[in-house]
Formats: C-alpha cells, structure tokens, sequence
C-alpha cells in the first residue's frame, strides 16, 4: 500500500494522505536556520544547535503523535465553522489533501468548504528565517468571508532546560508586540542578544501571545477558544508560555485568490546595540526591520524560491545516472544525495526519532557522512574535516563527539571508542581523491582544540594511525575499547545497574577484548594512509610502513580472525571467541564480513567469497541484510547493550541498514554486480514504497533500522533520515555498482552491474570537469575499455583532465 507517490519531474514526494502510518518530514533551511516539518505541518525550527536554539516547542512522544507545528487555522466567518488546511491539528475532513516534500521546501494543499488553501514552507538561502506562503482560493459561486489564524508556540531557547525546568520558566517569558509583529525575547533582559520574530504581511485584527488566552482553559489546538469564537484576545504574555498568533480577516470574491505571507525569524543585535532607546528595555528592532520590509513581499518570495531551487539543481547536477533502474536514478539523482546532505547539516540532532538535545556531532559519524556529500560541497566538506580534527586528541584518539555551536568535543556519550580515529583517515583519502586538494594535509590544525598545540593535518592521520598499533591485544588484534563501530558491543561494560549508560560505564581494564571489525578498518586506512604517504611526501617507498603494518594485520585476521566460514567478530574480556560457530547465539555478524574484504582481506584465497556466501545464507532477509544471527534472547552482561534489545531490533540482529552497503561494496569487489544490486534494492526506500503499510516510515529516505526477522514487526522501519545509511548507500550504488569512482590520479569507471543491465549513463562533474558517461555492455563480465574523447586509453582511470576543459565524453564498452 501506498499513501502517495513520487514526481521526480519536480523532485518530489507527493503524500496524498495525511494520516500516513508516522509523520512523513522533511527538513527546511541548509546553512544556519534549520526546520522540521511533517506532512501535517508539525514540526519544530532552530538556529544552529536544536537544543541551546530553539525557536519553537515540540512535544516528542505525543499522542497524537506530531501535534505541535507551524498551524494556521481557516475560518468560515459566515458559517462559524473551522478546520486547519494541513489536517492538524483540527483534523476536521478536507475534500482534498496533499503534501509535495521538496528539497528544501514543503507545501500542504487542501480543499475544505471549497475554500483551497496552499502553504509553501521554506527557508531563504543565506537567511535566519522561514516563509510561509499562503495562497488562499475561493471556489465558491459566493463571497467568502474567512479568518485566518496563525500559531506557534516559542520555546524558551534551550530546548532540554525548556521541557524540565518549569518553577523557572513559567516566570520568564516575554514577548513585544509592534505593527503586527510579535518578538519573542524571554532572557533578552539579561544575557541573550537574540530573539525570535513571527511577522504577516496583511493587517490584522488582532493577535495573541499568551497561550491559555489562545487555547482556553483545558482545551487543546484541536480547538483553540479564540478561533472557535473568531476573534484574538490581544493576549500579551508575561510568564507562562508565549505563542505567536495573528488573526487576519480575509475576504475573497466568488473564485478570487490571494495571498498571505507568514515569516518567523531569528536575529542577533549587537550587544551594545540591544536596546532601542540604549537606556530602555525595548528591543532593538531597527536591525531586522530592513530584513521583514524584504520577505513580507511577495516578489521577494518568489525570487527566494527560486534561488532555493537553483542552488539544488546545481547541487545534484554533480551526478546524474540514467539506469534501467527507476529507484536506482531516483535515490540517486534526487533523495539519496539530499538525504546526504541533511545528515552533512543534522549529524545525528534533530528528527522525528533525535529529540535535538541528545548528540552532538559524531566523530566517526560525521567522517562517514562526509563520504555522501563530499563532491557536492567539497568547500564545505573542508572545512567540516578541520573541525573534526582540531578535536582529535594528542594520543590520536577522539573524542566521540562534539558541540556544533562550540566545536569542542566532549565526552557526553562515552569516550574511548577505537574505531573513532581510522575514520578521520577514510574521510581524508575519500576528500583528496575527490579533490585533489593536498594542500589541506599541511593545514595547521590543534589537538583537543587548544591554542599552541597546531600540527599539520598530516600528523593528525598519523597518529590515528598510530593509536590503533599502540593498542593491539593478545592476538595481535586491535583493542575495541568501548565499542567499535557497534556502540552496543560492549564487552568492557558488565552493567548490572538499572539505567546506567552502556556508553559511559567502563568496569573493565579493556586490555583484553579486540575487534575483527577494527582490525579490517584499519587495514583499509592503512592501505590509503600508504598511498596518501607515497604521494605527499614525494620520496618512494614512503608508503612502506603502512603498507607493512596492513600486511601484518591482515596475516593476524587470517590467523586469529577467520572462524571457518566467516570472519569472527571479536574476542570479548575474557579472550572468548565473539561471532563464532562455536558461540550459543550471536554465531555471526555482518560488519567484519562487509569490512574484511572491503580491505581486501582473504580475497586471494577464496574466504572473502566464503564469508559472504556465509552473510547471503545467514543474515540475508526479503528486507535486508540482519546484523547478527542468531539474535540475542537473553542479556548478556559480558556484551552489554547489544544483548539489551529485543531480538530484532537495532544492533540485536535488526536490520542496521548502515552496513547493508558494506557487503553491496564487497559483492562488487568480487565482481558480483547481480547480487550487490539485490542487495541495494531490498532496503531502497523507494523499491520498498509499495509496502508503505509494512515499512511505515517514508519512502524517500533511508531509515537507520529495519525490524529483523526475529521480530515480530519483520520489515518495518524506525529513525528515518540520520543514518550513516545515506552516505554509504550513496556510496556503495554510485562508486561501487555503477563504478564511477574518484581516484587520486583520475575518475575511475569500473562498473560491477546486474548481467541484465544493457548499460546506462552518467554525467559526473569531478574536478571541475562534467564527465559524460555512456557505459554499454556487449558482453558477460565486467571487464571494461574506454574510448575518452574518441581516444582509446589503457586501464579503467580516466586520467584528469586538462585544463581549460570543461567536458569529457567517455565511452564504455563492458564485457566481451
Ligand atoms: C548509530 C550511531 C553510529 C553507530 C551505529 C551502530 O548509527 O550513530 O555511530 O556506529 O549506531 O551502533
Ligand atoms: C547508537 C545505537 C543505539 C544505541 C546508541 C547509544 O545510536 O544505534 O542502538 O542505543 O548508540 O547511545
């Protein structure tokens, strides 16, 4: 079942029932003003950090679920009736509905009393605000005579203090009110130099501020007692919790339209400037004034949305695929490539499923990240690795995650994660191969962000490096630390205590228990950290050391770490086997298998092959590929939270999406194009949107998890969006099945596809220089040659271009 569809000429999901099975959302704003929004206009904005710059309140866990949003409210002032044009919150009936999610915009349309009503929601380019756009119709053979009623509810900046700290904050709110705008400014008094603004552009008959005034006393937003009466209390609120409401009586001709334009803002004053006249209380408004004078108008308007959709177009432009596949050149010409770049903009903060004050900005995650969004804003993506690494540590470690708004790590949900580290290299080597930018590795960059302590990026890697040799264990395997990639494998934890953190208790020395999975990490940075070596310091055999220190690994996975017919997972504290044939449960996981031949690991000798026959034959599912098998039934206090969850669910056998792409990567390394794009299509949410009702979450982004076989819920998905899903799906379809693959010399065009496939094509822009790619095959395999303008060149890498060109055509004839 499906609850809309797809128009990829527009490049947008069309949702043609608002009562999907969860908020369906997307995101507003890509630069410093970011917004929630669901398909019922729920949602919350901030600027910056979702927890210490919240502009509006929601109520996670609601019933219903998504109540709290961006309303308006239609009424029919002659029939004194009511209804909300995005369902919520009244959820009277509308005639017709429907909700386009664009990239970077929003609009809910409805029909109710024949009254249409359309609202485009977005954020201007390099602006802290966010329009909506109303566009009312009236369909009627009569005059209507209508209410408009605006509403939001502020929250009081810091999201977390804002839903506890109620003996306090029900004191503080403080609103102005001037010409129509309302300015929220509670703590403006004292330390803040930032507020809020909700501005219309038409004059109104009123307004509210106070939210009991608004609602009425023990009624909801349902039916709030100033819409139902049709009239605003001119509420000002002092204390207990201030909204934002306008009242604007609308009168439209038999089948007339107009069009109202709603802003809610924030906006910093300088500090010496934060009072107008300097000596009083009264905000400064005269600095964003200028700012309403522009995008209360609707030319501006317009202008703004087209620019939003340009700056897309030009994003996604840099690849384009024609394939045989609709979800293939869906995902990856449109939802694949904006999910990447929500979670460059969101890390891991704020979503249906992030509540926006739990994490901050992951180490590894945001390396892994940066793998999906790197050639869209590789000025971006820079800057984002010199963020990462000015919080490494001086042992080469990380601390796992950092503030957006500080950029200071900190160790808020655990430290000593070893895997941290290695991903700093893949997101460098990934970062000049697509650039070719070497001069990055001698940016001056400090450890820990402290003054004084600045290397060259370089060294930043070659401690990474190091901090993985310097804590090798009794088999010669790296220390897992907390956890490795799997924060809930924690076998250095042994809690017994309710509620204790798996992720910040430590009861264990950890000198014991080692990670496979590391050890196939490590060879694959070791084998860049080689290869980066060779080039950058310019001397042959540079690379040397690394290339030892990957030999030597490689030789302990093949003795220590393969288990007969996969590889092992780990050795837990006591130096059991972890992922073995021999073990009760938990006989097998996915990630050493994705990352041990992703290194190259055991492919000569046939047990790469081996191993992920093992994954096809034990952990594959209809709906993906589960993490382990079998599932965990009991807890088991030697491996921590991953034993925690019920079976089939998250990291205990759920399918973890995240590493689906490591084994389609693997496949395609082993040359099997058929089963790696089997494997892509069984957790493409587009190939899955016939199945919305199993599925539940939205068909145009990837979710983080999707129950395993051992659950009973089989196939349906939680915590859409903010998943290392993006990145590596983008990953594993773009560079690997396709085979259009950055390479430190040039584009390599190597692609592993379907037998079937009779071949596509692709436009890439790389280094400045759009490719255009026909592949065509003539044959079995997936060897390849290619003719690049007319010429035919040895090998599969296109080398770069010179320069001065813009184009190069490249054509490729696949199989024999
Ligand atoms: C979540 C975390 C990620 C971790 C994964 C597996 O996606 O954000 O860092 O690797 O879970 O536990
Ligand atoms: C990751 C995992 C999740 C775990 C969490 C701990 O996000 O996916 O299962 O509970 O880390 O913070």
């Amino acid at each position: 079942m499906q609850y809309g569809y797809f128009d990829d000429t527009h490049r947008e999901y069309v949702i043609t029932q608002p009562d999907t099975p969860l908020p369906w959302i997307n995101y507003l704003g890509n630069q410093g003003y970011f917004g929630l929004i669901s398909n019922t206009a729920g949602g919350y904005s901030f600027y910056r950090d979702a927890r210490l710059r919240r502009l509006t309140r929601y109520r996670y866990n609601n019933a219903p679920l998504d109540s709290s949003g961006r309303y308006l409210y239609l009424r029919d002032d002659d029939a004194n009736v009511f209804w909300s044009p995005t369902w919520q919150p009244t959820r009277r009936d509308l005639q017709d509905y429907s909700c386009r999610h664009g990239l970077g915009y929003t609009i809910i349309a409805s029909t109710c009393h024949n009254i249409h009503a359309a609202t485009r929601y977005f954020v201007p380019q390099n602006q802290n605000l966010e329009i909506w756009q109303l566009t009312l119709t009236n369909q009627r053979d009569t005059p209507a005579h209508l209410s408009v009623f605006s509403s939001i509810e502020f929250c009081l900046w810091d999201a977390n203090d804002d839903a506890t700290n109620f003996q306090r904050n029900y004191n503080i709110g403080q609103v102005e009110i001037e010409d129509g705008v309302i300015y929220h400014k509670t703590e403006y008094r004292e330390r803040r130099n930032h507020f809020a603004y909700f501005a219309c552009s038409e004059p109104l008959a009123g307004f509210d501020t106070q939210r009991e005034a608004f609602l009425g006393a023990y009624r909801g937003w349902d039916n709030p007692l100033v819409v139902a009466r049709g009239e605003s209390a001119n509420s000002v609120a002092l204390g207990w919790q201030p909204i934002g409401s306008h009242h604007v009586p609308v009168t439209l001709a038999p089948h007339a339209s107009r069009q109202l334009i709603f802003l809610l803002g924030y906006h910093e004053n300088p500090i010496d400037a934060k009072f107008d006249p300097p000596d009083s209380q009264t905000l400064n408004k005269r600095t964003v004034q200028p700012i309403l004078a522009i995008y209360l108008r609707r030319e501006h308007v317009d202008a703004a949305f087209e620019a939003l959709r340009a700056y897309w177009d030009r994003l996604l432009n840099t690849l384009q695929v024609e394939t045989p596949d609709p979800h293939t050149n869906r995902m990856v010409n449109i939802w694949n490539a904006y999910q990447c770049m929500v979670t460059f903009n969101l890390s891991r903060s704020a979503s249906f499923f992030e509540s926006g004050i739990g994490r901050g900005m992951g180490f590894r995650d945001s390396n892994q990240d940066l793998l999906g969004f790197l050639h869209m804003v590789p000025e971006r993506a820079r800057e984002r690795i010199l963020d990462i690494a000015a919080t490494q540590l001086e042992s080469g470690g990380a601390y796992h995650q950092y503030q957006p708004l500080t950029k200071r790590g900190n160790d808020g949900v655990g430290s000593n994660f070893n895997d941290d580290p290695l991903w700093l290299i893949l997101a460098v080597a990934t970062y000049l191969k697509e650039t070719g930018d070497w001069r990055i590795l001698a940016a001056q960059v400090p450890y820990d962000n402290r003054v004084g302590s600045e290397t060259p990026l370089y060294e930043h890697l070659q401690r990474a490096f190091r901090h993985t040799l310097d804590r090798l264990g009794p088999h010669g395997l790296p220390l897992i630390g907390r956890a490795d990639w799997n924060d809930c494998l924690n076998l250095n934890c042994f809690s017994d205590t309710p509620g204790e953190s798996f992720q910040t208790t430590t009861n264990q020395e950890g000198t014991v228990a080692e990670s496979v999975m590391i050890a196939g990490l490590f060879v694959a940075a070791a084998k860049e950290m080689a290869a980066i070596a060779e080039r950058y310091e310019g001397s042959t055999g540079a690379g040397g050391p690394c290339c030892e220190a990957a030999n030597q690994m490689e030789a302990t996975v093949l003795e220590h770490g393969w288990d007969g017919a996969w590889f092992l997972r780990a050795y837990d504290a006591f130096g059991h086997k972890v992922g073995s044939h021999e073990c009760a449960e938990g006989k097998i996981f996915v990630e050493p298998q994705g990352w041990c031949v992703m290194a190259g690991i055991g492919i000569a000798d046939g047990r790469a092959a081996r191993a992920l026959e093992s994954v096809h034959e034990h952990l594959a599912t209809p709906h993906g590929i589960v993490l382990l098998q079998p599932a965990f039934s009991r807890y088991y206090l030697h491996l921590g939270e991953i034993s925690s969850y019920p079976a089939g669910y998250k990291e205990n056998a759920g399918i973890f999406c995240h590493t689906n792409p490591w084994i389609m990567i693997a496949e395609a390394l082993l040359g099997h194009g058929d089963r790696a794009h089997d494997y892509y299509l069984r957790i493409n949410p587009s190939a899955r949107e016939a199945q919305s009702e199993v599925h539940r979450c939205e068909p145009y982004v990837y979710a983080q998890m999707i129950a395993g076989r051992d659950a009973p819920t089989h196939g349906e998905a939680k915590n859409s969006w903010l998943t290392g899903t993006a990145a590596w799906n983008y990953v594993a379809i773009t560079q690997w099945i396709l085979g259009i693959r950055p390479t430190f010399d040039g584009l390599q065009i190597a692609p592993v596809i379907p037998p079937g496939w009779r071949g596509f094509s692709a436009a890439r822009v790389f280094r400045g220089v759009t490719y255009r790619i026909h592949v065509e095959r003539k044959g079995n395999g997936n060897a390849v040659s290619l003719v690049v303008d007319g010429q035919p060149i040895q090998g599969n890498v296109v080398p770069l271009a010179s320069a001065g060109k813009s184009q190069v055509v490249v054509k490729v004839i696949q199989g024999k």
